[in-house]
């Protein structure tokens, strides 16, 4: 009896113990993951290769960066690779040690010569976003590219030739191109031939003239010296076919009317070469790619993910548009 007591007593004296004794020490709950740090426009920095300063349509570009990122209040560092290669790769390498960087973007020389740098960049945690021309491969090391279809611009160039060159006996065509292994170049020529071809155009003439009115001029000019069995110029960009118009000139042809001209870009220039009759079409290529980019940028570096090409919406312009005044006079560019 005695015995079931004690033991009734000592349940009772732990049961009174336990309820009484502190809680222990919650296990500390697990650490949660600070929040992520939501990205706006004023705390980040960009770091943007721009490709140099080869014409009209590239300081259209350069400025809108410049002017968007004002506008947005972004921190913008311009990197001008003066169209070398070798100083824009340095320059990216410069932007992947850069503490202030956020992200990169670039505006590629060439499609080539990029696994690298893109590697070295994802390894330092910074996204690349590709403005205005894209480059041959490693999508995935890579967020998004912003720019237009070359091909189809070219393809457009094409189809307005044949309209032009329509009944006409013979249609040899020459071709002035951008510089080598760059994007727009291989890709304009590329559109060009796909359609022109198909009308019996005959591309018998390409060399580059590297976006220049100097030596879209001088490579013409020597063209001229062989032959004037020509019907139409493709120039890749405006700057080549302006140079080409002045040689016909020189030469004494007419331009835009003993031979055909279409350039590519529309840039004020060749809105006043077809006010002045001497460029018969311009096939849009739009520069002011700055608030789309910087769009991309940030959501980025927020961690949304973007569709891999995001294309940019462009048009072709006529010599013979009753209304090109009025049209020239609303450019921005
Ligand atoms: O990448 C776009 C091209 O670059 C433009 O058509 C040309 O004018 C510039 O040099």
């Amino acid at each position: 009896m005695f015995r079931a007591k004690l033991i009734a007593v000592i349940l009772l004296a732990t049961m009174v113990l336990v309820a009484c004794a502190p809680a222990a020490p919650a296990a500390p709950a697990a650490t949660e993951a600070p929040a992520a740090k939501v990205y706006t426009y004023a705390d980040m920095t960009v770091g943007f290769l721009q490709t140099g300063s080869e014409g009209g349509w590239r300081a259209a570009n350069s400025q809108s960066f410049k002017e968007t990122a004002t506008q947005l209040g972004l921190n913008l560092k311009f990197y001008d690779s003066q169209n070398d290669l070798a100083r824009q790769v340095a320059g990216f390498q410069q932007f992947i040690q850069d503490p202030e960087v956020d992200v990169i973007v670039m505006s590629p020389l060439e499609v080539t010569g990029w696994e690298q740098v893109l590697k070295d960049a994802q390894a330092a945690g910074k996204p690349v976003i590709l403005s205005d021309r894209r480059i041959d491969g490693f999508e995935d090391l890579y967020v998004t590219f912003i720019g237009a279809d070359f091909v189809e611009e070219g393809r457009k160039a094409g189809t307005e030739m044949c309209k032009m060159l329509e009944g006409s006996a013979s249609k040899n065509v020459w071709e002035l191109v951008g510089n080598v292994g760059a994007a727009p170049a291989i890709d304009r020529g590329t559109g060009f031939r796909e359609t022109a071809e198909a009308c019996g155009i005959k591309v018998v003439k390409s060399q580059t003239a590297n976006w220049s009115v100097k030596e879209g001029k001088e490579v013409t000019e020597a063209w001229l010296k062989e032959t004037k069995d020509v019907q139409g110029i493709f120039g890749q960009n405006d700057e080549m076919a302006f140079g080409a118009i002045e040689a016909l000139k020189e030469a004494g042809l007419v331009p835009a009317v003993d031979v055909k001209l279409i350039s590519v870009d529309a840039t004020s220039g060749a809105f006043q070469a077809m006010l002045d009759g001497t460029l018969n079409v311009t096939v849009e290529c739009n520069p002011l790619l700055a608030p789309q980019v910087y769009e991309a940028a940030l959501a980025a570096l927020n961690g949304e993910s973007l569709p891999k090409w995001i294309p940019s919406q462009e048009s072709v312009f006529f010599m013979d548009d009753p209304n090109l005044k009025d049209v020239a006079a609303g450019r921005k560019y």
